[in-house]
């Protein structure tokens, strides 16, 4: 067996019973696809197991919601789940991780890989992934995001950065979409928002431009990054981005997300930066989680969000001399939107 696939609690409890989660239940279908794609021999499950005794152990004093009592309900393995691991091997186990699973791996000879799935990414996910790594060291692992659910979608997401930064391989997780909003009367905006998307894409984000005129509100509000651009007039920004911020912005659901701005300028002291701070201002009150990158990713150091002159009046200078910085401010405003909520 070179790739073996370890499905950990898919039992009632977790999915339908006593601690159910909505997220658990979503997680079903992709689930039992993922365990027809492996031959039954190649596939190990566990099962959390408690006796009558759970309240009063330690567990039981964190958690004090009964659960996976043997010979319950709650406790057996899902039904339609349960049917396609007949004929797979499957270990009770009565903690979070199975000292007995990594020792039955241990055993097989041409294991090279094994790929983890189940409930909960927080809890027995995790500890199973860390078990089994530090009893084989050499193993390569991966978990699918895709075929987990944690406690809560935030802890979810949090072990899943606990794990890869224990080089465990995850995958199933669909890249995080930036939208790029401008205004523009020349095209100049317009060009420094392409390049702020093709950064993101670089980054593996999904990004899309919109003018404020022709905005796509499903898009807008899939994402989890919205960065916004204007022109600088008269050290402002402009009468119909402050119009489209004011009338429309509001409703696209904009609380929450990675919220950034940008700019371009006729003028090297032209006034863009304040620009990007009214955009800034106006995403704090929306409930964005503002962000710029800062000083934080190394040089060159993007503050407040990148501005780009155009030149018209400064032959020394091009928007084309800025090209560099949107799409790395892009790359990095992607990364941190994938680090978030990826
Ligand atoms: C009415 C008006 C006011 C402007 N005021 C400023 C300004 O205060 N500072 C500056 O540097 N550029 C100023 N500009 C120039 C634009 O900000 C600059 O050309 C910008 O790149 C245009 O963007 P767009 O091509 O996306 O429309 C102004 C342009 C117009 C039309």
């Amino acid at each position: 067996m070179k790739k073996a696939l370890i499905v950990i609690d898919m039992q009632n409890d977790f999915i339908d019973g006593s601690l159910e989660t909505a997220e658990a239940l979503s997680i079903v279908e992709n689930v039992k696809d993922k365990i027809r794609s492996y031959p039954p021999e190649c596939v190990f499950a566990t099962m959390d197991t408690h006796g009558p005794d759970y309240l009063s152990t330690q567990e039981g004093r964190n958690l004090p919601v009964e659960h996976c009592i043997r010979g319950t309900e709650g406790w057996k393995i899902r039904p339609d789940i349960e049917d396609l691991l007949k004929g797979t091997r499957i270990f009770e186990k009565p903690t979070f991780g199975s000292e007995r699973l990594a020792e039955e791996l241990k055993k097989e000879e041409d294991l090279e890989e094994i790929e983890l799935i189940g409930l909960c990414t927080d809890i027995c996910v995790v500890s199973n992934a860390l078990l089994i790594k530090a009893a084989l060291p050499e193993l390569k692992i991966s978990v699918d995001a895709s075929c987990c659910a944690g406690v809560t979608p935030k802890k979810h997401l949090a072990a899943l950065e606990t794990m890869r930064s224990c080089q465990i391989n995850v995958t199933g997780t669909a890249p995080v979409m930036i939208s790029v909003i401008y205004d523009t009367r020349s095209g100049n905006t317009g060009k420094a928002a392409e390049w702020i998307a093709c950064g993101a894409r670089r980054a593996g984000a999904q990004a899309a431009c919109f003018k404020t005129d022709a905005v796509d509100e499903e898009y807008v509000r899939k994402s989890s990054g919205v960065i916004i651009g204007c022109p600088t007039y008269m050290a402002q920004m402009t009468a119909d981005m402050h119009r489209w911020l004011q009338e429309k912005a509001g409703k696209l659901g904009l609380g929450g997300k990675l919220g950034g701005a940008f700019a371009t300028e006729q003028y090297t002291h032209g006034g863009a930066e304040l620009v990007i701070q009214s955009i800034l201002e106006m995403e704090l009150v929306f409930g964005m989680e503002v962000y710029s990158s800062g000083n934080a990713q190394g040089r060159p150091c993007i503050h407040i969000g990148p501005v780009g002159v155009n030149g018209n009046q400064e032959p020394h200078n091009s928007l084309e001399h800025y090209r560099t910085y949107f799409e790395l401010y892009g790359e990095r405003m992607a990364r941190r939107a994938a680090e978030l909520f990826g």
